[in-house]
């Protein structure tokens, strides 16, 4: 069996969990077999959302992301494990724009706007790492076994 403990950070944003999404975000990545190991709701510091988004701070948009990421409200961070997380969660999401992702996508079926695109998910299986451990303490994410897991891997 392929090792599947590969671990994707997935946040709802302010604005998936103000207009009620959060539950619909968590349900897509359980449906699909994934497994919820960690999840909290947070309100963020300005500074904090500067560290997770370091890799943008020379970006026009930098500021007005971070503003918003801690000023709207919680936003739910979770950490959902299993084979290829990084890569499908991503295509679970849609594009970075809701406008360019497709119908089925989380962005293509319930967002428009690009600063206003509900969640987030890691880019690579690096940030993945980098960003679970900035969101969580080590004994907040949770390693247990599924019943159903010889339903979901062969
Ligand atoms: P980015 O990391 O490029 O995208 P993704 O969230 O898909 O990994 O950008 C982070 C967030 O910044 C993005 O989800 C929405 C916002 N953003 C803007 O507001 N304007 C922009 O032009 C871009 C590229 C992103």
């Amino acid at each position: 069996m392929a090792a599947n403990n590969e671990r994707s950070f997935i946040m709802v944003k302010p604005d998936g969990v103000q207009r009620g999404l959060t539950g619909e975000i968590i349900k897509r990545f359980n449906n699909r077999g994934y497994k919820l190991v960690a999840c909290k709701l947070v309100q963020p510091s300005k500074e904090f959302m500067q560290k997770h988004y370091a890799d943008l701070s020379s970006k026009p948009f930098f500021n007005g992301l971070v503003e918003y990421m801690s000023s709207s409200g919680p936003v739910c961070a979770c950490v959902f494990e299993g084979k290829d997380v990084v890569k499908t969660g991503r295509k679970m999401l849609g594009e970075t724009n809701p406008l360019a992702s497709n119908p089925g996508t989380i962005r293509g079926d319930y967002c428009i706007d690009l600063g206003r695109n509900i969640c987030h998910g890691s880019d690579a299986v690096e940030s993945a790492k980098r960003e679970i451990d900035l969101w969580f303490k080590p004994e907040e994410v949770i390693t247990y076994s599924l019943v159903e897991g010889p339903m979901v891997y062969e």
